[in-house]
């Protein structure tokens, strides 16, 4: 990429210069400050607008390290010479110059606070230092973090480190996925992985250290982590603690922790130009897409880091970019574009750590993932529309919602340090000084306050903290939603009414599964259908993406997938129906095609549904198989997914039975057209509506039968339902 001195010759590189869509952004929609209506201004156009409220200090200059990985590892010399270039590189990260001084504070104090820039090498080299001085010669090194992409990416960093295979000396373990072994000395997992240990090893013996990473993402496991990780380390006193986090507000960690010591690694940082736009922007994933290509086409190289919420945008952006510069051809340089989300298959996450190729731009398209818990080399530019997903939990409706909102001035500046970290970088923020200023929280509000407690209540009950008031919470919840939790665990008899773990609630705890999945499968044992329960429960896990819908075939994707609902057996046994249709295959790939099926997703239900099995086996439920009766299945699922019952209206929306509220029936489902009379959902979505996704139709009956300490009889009355009006509902398919 040239750089442009001269406007007039920028423009004539331009390759937009005619375009409609691009005129049209230019004038009337992106106030950008870098992408100037008149083309005629000088190029300070693009000197930045350095606003304060962000703190960036130039630090001296360190020179950027070179990356120079080679995949190509077949060959035992070339690995050996990855080995050595990844052994230089490791001496360049800021954290290499205090390696020993840290490793002497480990050796002094039981808990340390680690502060450090994303980047500076806190993940991927303490756990190495750990075990370079022998620490893993007495336990396990633990590393949690709080995301599952997170866990496999760093744990395959550090094994190339190592020069070990994956799974050998350095693993990882996510929920359904443990890639660890005997041999395993540095184990990477999240933090909810290690919470699922205590069950199994309540003092977690087999660990030297445990290093609590991402600390300042305060997800729910991670506070759950602290206050037992606190506890145990009482009373092992060889128990070494790392609490490590990319925020400078340490303090909290410190004085949590009885005053530990507070290590800081001075970061390397560039000063960072920080752009506004100077009028809100109604659209923000077309200021994005704007934004990418104003920057490729008129900024030097570097490449770009673009924050969104979700699986759904970045698929939606990576598809426009694709669109847009495939129609400009060779006028522009190629734009690489990688996404990068949770969901995303391992082999295609590896892309956004390979070198960008001369002449060329990387475009990162992330979700919150990439805001500390992911270092990617080589980004120069962020984007930031300046929102996130975050989950919100209403403790008087039970209703747990995942909602796009406002990240915090935290995150922004979180998101825009990670432009400067090889050199000055630009962060264009696709909203105003003024929202930045007024409208952001300081930080984002710990997870614990916002979301349903009942796994979590469950846990704590089964390793034995019963006075859970009283637990060493960092932040507390509130009392509201603990108590709604204890309500929801006691209506679904996990505990009794004393408050203890009954033997349901026991055998609950042994899956790695919300409450109400596991009380589903527990409950299967009792209606003799606990092989096709698990089926169900696998898909149900898998999330969204087991049907795909290209768009020049939707109308054959979607004949396919109705074939599995034959008989308006609602969403929950046409799941079972492709399983078992996938398995009668011998799990065949073509199959998976001719369907409109994402054989990876159906791998990860079979890998899913091994493990349940095997936890079946020891919660003594025997695999039983009742295939011909729908209805017991039905019951089984009803047993965990009462709580989520509603009723036809008149109009055709739903009014959930308890906390009434208005819901409809998501378009993808099986039933969209069928609007049976009671149906239960497994959950809500809220996108245009609130939708519910994957329903089945419920007897009312089956809520006094199964559930008769939460349903009384007025809930499950019929009587008082309308009739549908004339065109609505369809007949049987
Ligand atoms: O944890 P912290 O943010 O302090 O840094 P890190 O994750 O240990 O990253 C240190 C270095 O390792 C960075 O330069 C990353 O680019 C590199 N790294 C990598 O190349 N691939 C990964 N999967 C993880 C880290
Ligand atoms: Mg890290």
């Amino acid at each position: 990429m040239q750089r442009y001195k001269d406007p007039e010759a920028r423009d004539k590189m331009n390759p937009f210069a005619e375009q409609e869509a691009w005129e049209e952004h230019q004038i009337g929609k992106s106030k950008l400050q870098f992408g100037s209506k008149d083309r005629k201004r000088s190029s300070d156009d693009y000197q930045y607008v350095f606003e304060d409220g962000i703190d960036f200090v130039k630090s001296s200059v360190i020179e950027g390290t070179q990356h120079e990985e080679d995949t190509d590892q077949e060959d035992a010399d070339e690995k050996a010479m990855l080995k050595r270039e990844l052994q230089d590189e490791r001496k360049t990260l800021p954290i290499y110059k205090f390696r020993d001084e840290l490793l002497k504070a480990v050796e002094e104090y039981q808990v340390i606070v680690i502060v450090g820039e994303t980047g500076s090498g806190k993940t991927t080299q303490i756990p190495q230092y750990l075990h370079e001085a022998g620490y893993t010669a007495k336990g396990k090194v633990a590393c949690t973090q709080p995301r599952r992409v997170a866990a496999m990416s760093v744990a395959a960093r550090v094994s190339q480190e190592m020069g070990v295979k994956l799974g050998h000396e350095v693993g990882y373990s996510i929920r359904f996925e443990d890639c660890t072994s005997e041999k395993t000395l540095i184990k990477y997992m999240t933090d909810g992985m290690l919470l699922r240990e205590f069950l199994g090893e309540p003092d977690l013996a087999s660990y030297s250290v445990v290093m609590v990473d991402e600390a300042h993402e305060r997800t729910l496991s991670t506070d759950i982590l602290f206050g037992l990780v606190k506890d145990i380390s009482r009373f092992r006193p060889d128990l070494k603690l790392l609490i490590s986090s990319a925020t400078l507000d340490a303090e909290k960690f410190s004085d949590y922790f009885d005053s530990a010591p507070i290590f800081k690694i001075p970061g390397r940082r560039y000063p960072v130009e920080v752009h506004y736009t100077k009028a809100p922007e109604a659209d923000y994933i077309d200021a994005a897409i704007v934004t990418v290509l104003q920057i490729h086409v008129t900024q030097s190289p570097g490449d770009i880091l673009v924050f969104l919420t979700g699986q759904e945008e970045i698929e939606t952006i990576d598809e426009i970019l694709k669109h847009r510069t495939r129609g400009l051809g060779t006028k522009i340089a190629e734009l690489i574009i990688c996404p990068i989300y949770a969901n995303l298959p391992t082999e295609l996450q590896a892309k956004i750590f390979e070198p960008t190729p001369e002449g060329a731009r990387k475009v990162v398209l992330a979700t919150n993932i990439a805001e500390t818990s992911l270092t990617i080399d080589g980004i120069k530019y962020v984007v930031d529309p300046g929102f996130c997903k975050i989950k919100s939990y209403n403790p008087r409706t039970g209703m747990e919602s995942l909602l796009i909102n406002p990240i915090s001035k935290a995150s922004a500046n979180q998101r825009a340090g990670r432009s400067g970290r090889t050199g000055p970088g630009k962060c264009f923020r696709l909203y105003t000084s003024y929202n930045y200023m007024h409208d952001l929280e300081d930080n984002t509000v710990p997870e614990i306050q916002r979301t349903n407690l009942a796994n979590v209540v469950l846990t704590l009950k089964s390793l034995g903290i019963h006075d859970l008031v009283n637990f060493d919470f960092m932040d507390p919840p509130p009392s509201e939603a603990l108590l709604k939790a204890l309500e929801q665990l006691f209506a679904l008899s996990a505990l009794n009414s004393r408050g203890e773990l009954t033997k349901t609630g026991r055998r609950m705890a042994e899956f790695p599964l919300d409450p109400m999945l596991s009380k589903m499968i527990v409950a299967s044992e009792k209606y003799k259908c606990s092989d096709e329960v698990i089926s169900i429960a696998s898909m149900l896990s898998v999330g969204n993406s087991i049907f795909y819908r290209p768009k020049d075939k939707q109308v054959h994707a979607d004949n396919a997938r109705l074939n599995f609902h034959t008989g308006n057996v609602g969403d929950h046994i046409a799941l079972l129906n492709v399983y078992n249709s996938w398995k009668e295959t011998d799990y065949s790939t073509q199959w998976c095609y001719e369907n409109y099926i994402q054989v990876r997703s159906m791998k990860r239900a079979r890998d899913i549904r091994d493990q349940l099995e095997g936890l079946l086996e020891r919660v003594e439920i025997e695999v039983s198989s009742n295939a011909s009766d729908l209805d017991a299945i039905k019951k089984a699922i009803t047993s965990g997914f009462f709580h989520h019952s509603a009723r036809l209206q008149k109009n055709g929306s739903y009014r959930t039975v308890k906390n009434p509220q208005t819901v409809f029936i998501h378009p993808s489902s099986g039933l969209a057209q069928v609007l049976p009379r009671w149906v239960i959902y497994h959950e809500l979505v809220l996108t245009t509506k609130e939708y519910m996704r994957q329903v089945t139709e419920l007897k009312p009956d089956w809520l006094g039968e199964i559930a008769p300490h939460y349903y009384q009889l007025k809930d499950v009355d019929d009587s008082g339902t309308k009739k549908l009006p004339k065109g609505q509902g369809r007949a049987a398919l």
